[in-house]
């Protein structure tokens, strides 16, 4: 099986409990990430902000209270159930819903015309895209000149207590909670893998820039267990 199949089918199986795993894995601290990332981008009202691997939408909602009262974004994902939960979760909130759209593709062939964003994110999905470069191209692709992304990751600690305390956590904490939220195990053992094994915050920069960012940089959050990177269109 492809990792894009593979991708696919694990995020259309987890759908129903993947926010509920987010709030206790994270200890309540993910949205505050969310918000930290979209702080970065300094968006104005009026603007039309791409949300790149939106899932439910936690993080296209952040930028629309951003832009009050007006602006668009565009939530995107591979996966229909989760778009899907998306637009069911937002369609009731009196404001947010307004301000959304959904659409369904793959970040490495976006089905977005040139410079049609004033900004884009990705949140927790650079593990999961089967071509990181290619997906840098695309953002670039259809973000407008001065665009900016900023992108949010799960990372590793370097200070060590904190690196043995993370794997411990991972590997003894995470499985047996995404089982409980999920009834399923397997999307968590490839979470702890798919953390563990990323790549370097510096390969990821460097990326960046060879997909033609500039600015491109990395700051660690929570200990280093999460990173936000952005960088901007020149
Ligand atoms: C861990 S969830 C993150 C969701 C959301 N950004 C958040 O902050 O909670 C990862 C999402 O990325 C989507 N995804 C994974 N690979 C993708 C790809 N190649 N193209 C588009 N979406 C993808 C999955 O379907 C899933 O909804």
């Amino acid at each position: 099986m492809s990792k894009e199949n593979f991708i696919h089918k694990l995020f259309d199986t987890i759908t129903p409990g993947y926010d509920c795993f987010n709030r206790i894995a994270s200890m309540g601290l993910d949205q505050a990430w969310r918000r930290k990332t979209i702080d970065s981008l300094n968006l104005q009202p009026g603007m039309r902000v791409l949300d790149l691997a939106a899932g439910t939408g936690d993080l296209s909602v952040e930028s629309v209270f951003k832009m009050l009262p007006l602006g668009i974004v565009v939530a995107c994902d591979l996966s229909h159930p989760m778009l899907c939960s998306a637009a069911g979760k937002w369609a009731r909130h009196p404001v947010a819903g307004w301000h959304l759209r959904y659409a369904q593709g793959r970040a490495e062939q976006l089905p977005f015309p040139e410079n049609s964003f004033n900004a884009a994110t990705i949140g927790f999905a650079l593990r999961n895209v089967s071509d990181l470069g290619g997906t840098f191209r695309e953002l670039r692709r259809v973000l407008r000149p001065g665009g900016r992304v900023a992108l949010l990751e799960f990372g590793r600690p370097r200070n060590l207590l904190l690196r043995v305390g993370h794997w411990l956590w991972l590997t003894l904490v995470l499985p047996p909670l995404g089982l409980l939220t999920t009834g399923k195990l397997w999307p968590f053992l490839y979470l702890r893998r798919s953390i563990l094994g990323f790549l370097a915050p510096e390969e990821v920069l460097r990326r960046l820039k060879e997909a033609g960012f500039s600015i491109a940089e990395t700051r660690p959050m929570t200990g280093g267990t999460v990173r936000l990177y952005t960088a901007q269109r020149p």
